[in-house]
């Protein structure tokens, strides 16, 4: 296995987790747990992989130097999928030094047992010479997105080392941006953002502007999952900003489940009446584990750079559907009302007795931070053609009010 140069002396020595396909709730297409070997006068390992990728790693060290002969370790974040390395490196390792926040020597703390570790804890702007012109400078990003995060900035080739930050979630071979492709690239990165960081978008702002005012310049982003941004780093810092001013398109989600077809018809003939409009429109099916369906976390995606997003559910036992309640639980710890730019969206679907689910959707739409528009959409049992004909009204009121925002 070998390390690849990614600028002098400066190398990506990470595994390629190929076979992952969930991630606390996300469905991806595997991952890599990137971690970069600075080989200057000394040697510095920044973040390592998963518990069970160890070995991948070792061996792409050992085709520049001795494992044995890193100096320093840095670790910008806890988590064990860039942690997970750690207790084989205190075996090769039991003297290096570990570089970290005060928070993550906490954290390391309550993963593994620490008797002897030697930590360093860090704070903003404390460096670290390697030598050779290889500076490492440190900067605390706090809930960006663990306490004890921080990034790792090497000043000389003016590359940032941001860990989870400007990530994507995707198993290939190319390791750079302009390799994968410069849409591949933002597809993945725009899911990682709507899943993993919109909860935390007004820190992303904050954090840009701490780094503005420093004038730190950066020419790379070495994020610790997938593609390593050189040709495309200002684009993914501007892609960031917007993301997190919650910048949208004209644009409808809709999302639904159905039990005999009722709220399928609903959510389709919204859809037509969005499009009446000139307005773009994505319809996601929910299914179980034993159906073709949409993923929550694609849902996201889509809900990102949407202006709205409509929610449709059949009646279970004066439930909504258990697919819609798993998709909205997950809407809410996204928290897309933490967007600068709000959203709205309403409720729409079928019942066979009492009704009432399209009300438990607008209040979970609503404790999501999604303005509700109406009092949502319920019809009986089927619905006829003057029913399927309010659809494509409301689909269309829709679309001309997020036309107007
Ligand atoms: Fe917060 Fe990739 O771990």
């Amino acid at each position: 296995m070998k390390a690849v140069e990614i600028s002098s002396g400066v190398y990506w020595v990470g595994a390629i987790d190929w076979n992952l396909r969930d991630y606390h709730g996300y469905t991806l297409p595997g991952t890599t747990y990137n971690a970069y070997l600075i080989v200057g006068e000394k040697v510095a390992l920044i973040d390592n992989t998963y518990p069970g990728h160890e070995k991948q790693m070792i061996e792409r060290i050992k085709s520049i130097v001795d494992p044995k002969n890193i100096d320093y370790i840095i670790m910008n974040h806890v988590e064990k999928d860039h942690s997970g390395a750690l207790p084989l490196l205190q075996k090769m390792l039991p003297n290096a030094p570990i570089y970290c926040t005060e928070n993550a020597v906490k954290g390391f703390g309550k993963h593994y047992d620490t008797t002897g570790w030697n930590f360093k804890t860090v704070k903003s702007l404390e460096s670290l010479s390697l030598g050779n012109g290889k500076t490492l400078v440190f900067l605390e990003a706090p809930m960006l997105h663990w306490p004890d995060s921080m990034f790792t900035y090497l000043a000389e080739e003016k590359i940032l080392f941001p860990n989870d930050a400007f990530g994507q979630h995707i198993a290939c071979s190319e390791r750079f941006d302009d390799q994968l492709g410069k849409e591949e690239s933002f597809k993945h990165a725009q899911k990682f953002f709507a899943n993993l960081i919109v909860s935390l978008a007004p820190r992303v702002l904050k954090k840009f502007q701490q780094v503005t005012d420093l004038k730190i310049e950066i020419k790379m982003i070495a994020p610790s999952h997938g593609i390593i941004w050189r040709s495309y780093a200002g684009d993914i810092v501007n892609a960031y900003a917007n993301w997190s001013l919650g910048k949208s398109r004209d644009k409808v989600t809709i999302v639904y489940d159905t039990m005999h077809g009722s709220t399928d018809a609903m959510a389709k003939m919204l859809a037509e009446g969005v499009m009446a409009e000139g307005v773009e429109v994505k319809v996601h099916i929910l299914k179980d584990g034993k159906h073709e369906g949409t993923h929550r976390s694609n849902v996201v995606t889509d809900v990102l750079d949407s202006k709205a997003i409509l929610v449709g559910s059949p009646t279970l036992q004066n439930q909504m559907y258990p697919t819609v309640a798993d998709f909205l639980c997950y809407l809410k710890g996204v928290e897309p009302g933490k967007l600068a730019q709000k959203k709205i969206g309403c409720a729409f679907g079928s019942h066979g007795g009492h009704g009432g689910t399209i009300r438990q959707i607008s209040d979970e739409l609503k404790a999501a931070g999604i303005e509700v528009i109406n009092d949502g959409y319920e019809v009986y049992y089927k619905p006829d053609e003057a029913e399927l004909q309010k659809c494509y009204e409301i689909g269309r009121d829709i679309a001309r009010r997020i036309k107007a925002m």
